[in-house]
């Protein structure tokens, strides 16, 4: 490993349901954010998991009938099955409700109101809290109707009063602008920037971080019957998850501060405001850089259980297998911007790039190979222009995909290699190596040399995106594992003339819309 160990994160979700395809997008664009820092050989952390504690859970439980831990329990155990099924890798899945979450939030809360003599103190919350936020709001956020108050989500808020705890967060104001101020990657996409700076410059108030009404969720150290607000806890799951409070763990001196947490545009708040005060409050390093993507809909509207469109994406997968869901979600939906799911729009995406574009050229090549060079990469002879020049698109769409990941821009580095791969198909076609066969079959070597090279080049950055795909066309290739790196990518030729090759077999299948959608 040459360069910085790498230390990202997604959202930790709320296991009061089942898993939709907002949750299946956050995990699949994270980790082709994370495979593509392995493929640059970076050492990579990757974690995920769930949200277990809050009134939203207490609520749901009972609802349910079972306790929030058996919710928690049953809804858990799906997320990490959908990680699974999606081929997300993930190094760790942590649970907050587990033993080193509790340890982890209690040695953060004595760290923050010890700091300064009490950034912590007791006092008397009286407003508004939305349950499906798990946030309060002020009166002029809020919205009327019927004589109910709405939040800016749509989710009712209903008035709380109770002695709690708060954070001094009006003591950080300009610590946070400054931060903004010397990091200006901190937030991306820019324009969400620009909001936090403006919230913050509005001023900001003291929060509330402990409950009393309930005691699903994190004791407060020293303060019985209180427990933690849940976000509290919950942004804690960054630093518990490498190994805090032992800060002198390797983990946590590897991977501490976190490169990058991803997460949705709902809750840029948490963590851009309160996440990096809580950690200047306890002395401990702030994140560098926190992404926020965009909300799916599904056929243009919103999910809604009352809708009856919430996505499962165990269906997904299971009709259309998870790399065609990636490639559709990532390739699609331009990071940072809302998108939209739909079967049709799935089955054109994944067709036209990954069937016809990249498997086309792949089959048509490797069948030509297997055919007429002995099933053995051929030795190419002179390289000319058009071949060159092909090379050349190459190194182009490769350098074009790094600066793009660099910014997390997903959308446009897919973008650039299926761009490069339709230029390659447009050279095998031009070259028609079929009648070089007759006519001279040292050049329709070297063609499908360059071809089967390109290939090569071009789906060694695919498997952040596809991987069980690209792996296979892979082996294909009698590519070695230890020679699938955006290094390798990056160099031409190398393909070793005379390698025996597997017989060719389609990687990509044509798909069709389920017949009940
Ligand atoms: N538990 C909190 C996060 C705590 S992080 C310390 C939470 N949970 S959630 O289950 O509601 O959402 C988990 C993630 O999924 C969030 O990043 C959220 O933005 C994202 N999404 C939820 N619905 C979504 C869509 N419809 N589309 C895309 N992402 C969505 O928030």
């Amino acid at each position: 490993m040459t360069s910085k160990p790498f230390y990202v994160t997604t959202a930790i979700s709320y296991p009061n349901g089942a898993p939709h395809i907002g949750h299946a997008y956050e995990m699949i664009a994270t980790d082709a954010i994370a495979r593509w820092k392995r493929l640059e050989g970076r050492e990579v952390y990757f974690l995920t998991g769930t949200d277990e504690h809050g009134i939203k859970m207490v609520q749901t439980a009972a609802r349910e009938g079972v306790t929030p831990r058996e919710l928690a329990d049953r809804n858990a155990a799906e997320f990490k099955r959908l990680a699974g099924v999606l081929n997300v890798s993930n190094d760790d899945f942590i649970r907050t409700t587990e033993e080193r979450h509790h340890k982890a939030s209690q040695a953060i809360w004595q760290q923050m109101a010890a700091n300064h003599n009490g950034d912590i103190f007791q006092s008397t919350y009286a407003g508004w809290y939305s349950v499906r936020d798990e946030a309060y709001f002020d009166e002029a956020e809020l919205t009327e109707k019927d004589g109910k108050r709405f939040a800016p989500s749509g989710a009712e808020v209903e008035w709380v009063e109770e002695p709690t705890y708060f954070f001094r967060l009006s003591a950080y104001q300009q610590k946070l602008l400054d931060l903004y101020e010397a990091n200006p990657d901190f937030i991306a996409p820019k324009e969400r920037r620009n909001e936090i700076i403006s919230f913050v410059k509005g001023g900001l108030q003291d929060l509330s971080v402990s409950r009393t009404t309930f005691d699903w969720g994190i004791p407060v150290p020293g303060a019985p019957g209180h427990v933690m607000y849940v976000w509290v806890d919950a942004l804690t799951n960054y630093i518990t998850g490498v190994g805090y409070p032992d800060t002198e763990s390797e983990l946590f001196k590897k991977f501490w501060p976190a490169d990058l947490h991803v997460i949705g545009k709902d809750i840029i708040r948490f963590h851009t405001v309160y996440w990096p005060a809580f950690l200047m409050s306890a002395g401990i390093e702030v994140q560098h850089r926190v992404f926020a993507h965009g909300f799916l809909t599904v056929d243009g509207q919103k999910m809604s259980k009352s809708l009856g469109n919430v996505i499962d994406p165990f269906f997904l997968v299971d009709t259309f297998g998870p790399d065609a869901l990636r490639y559709f979600l990532l390739r699609e939906v331009s990071f940072g911007n809302d998108g939209d799911y739909s079967h049709e729009k799935l089955v054109n995406r994944a067709n036209a790039d990954l069937a016809n574009n990249l498997g086309n050229l792949a089959q048509r090549s490797l069948s030509m190979i297997n055919k007429n060079c002995e099933g053995r990469v051929p030795t190419p002879g002179p390289l000319t222009d058009a071949d060159n020049a092909m090379l050349a698109e190459v190194d182009t769409a490769l350098a074009a995909a790094q600066a793009a990941m660099d910014q997390q821009l997903v959308h446009d580095a897919a973008g650039a290699l299926i761009a490069a791969l339709s230029a390659a198909n447009n050279y095998f076609a031009g070259q028609e190596p079929w009648a070089l066969k007759k006519t001279d079959p040292d050049r329709m070597a070297t063609v499908l040399y360059v071809t089967a090279d390109t290939v090569r080049r071009l789906t060694i950055p695919m498997l952040a995106f596809v991987p069980a795909s690209a792996a296979r066309l892979l082996d294909q290739l009698a590519v070695p594992e230890a020679q699938r790196t955006l290094a390798d990518a990056a160099k031409p030729n190398q393909l070793v003339a005379g390698t025996e090759l597997p017989v060719p077999q389609g990687v990509f299948a044509r798909l069709e819309r389920p017949a009940e959608a």
